[in-house]
């Protein structure tokens, strides 16, 4: 019998999935640097991140089964993803471990590393 747990499974699953989206999203809305980029609908994003990031970390394939490859770098391509924007991502889904009490979970190192290779991948503007 293996006992390896995935990520999904070490960080508590769709509960914590659903806080942490919860707690990071309004943060996104409110920071003056990236809210000129987010004018769709914050239930909907809440809802696709949720499906990709329970997909991310091993869990269920929810995302793809409804809206086919993640292919995350070309999605975010409309949108001028500056460093300082990647930046300004990371911190606020920081804020959001800390509020959700996440980074309590030795797991969450390893998620947040995750979150910082895909974070530099999606730059595609200078500053
Ligand atoms: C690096 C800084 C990032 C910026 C500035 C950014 C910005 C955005 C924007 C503007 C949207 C569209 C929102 C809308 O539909 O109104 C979006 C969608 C999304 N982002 Fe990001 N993003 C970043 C990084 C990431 C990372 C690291 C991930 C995953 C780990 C991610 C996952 C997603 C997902 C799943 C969607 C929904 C895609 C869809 O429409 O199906 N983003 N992002």
């Amino acid at each position: 019998m293996q006992d390896f747990k995935t990520l999904f499974e070490e960080i508590g699953g769709t509960e914590t999935i659903e806080k942490l989206v919860e707690a990071f999203y309004p943060r996104v809305y409110a920071d003056p640097v990236l809210s000129p980029l987010f004018e769709g609908d914050i239930e909907d994003i809440k809802r696709k991140q949720k499906m990709f990031l329970t997909q991310f970390l091993g869990g269920p394939p929810l995302y793809s089964q409804e809206f086919g490859p993640p292919a995350m770098k070309q999605r975010h391509l409309p949108f001028e993803i500056t460093p300082l924007r990647a930046q300004r991502w990371l911190a606020c889904m920081k804020e959001a471990f800390h509020e959700t009490g996440l980074e309590q979970n030795p797991a969450s190192v390893l998620f947040y590393d995750r979150l910082i290779q895909v974070a530099a991948i999606m730059v595609n503007s200078p500053e």
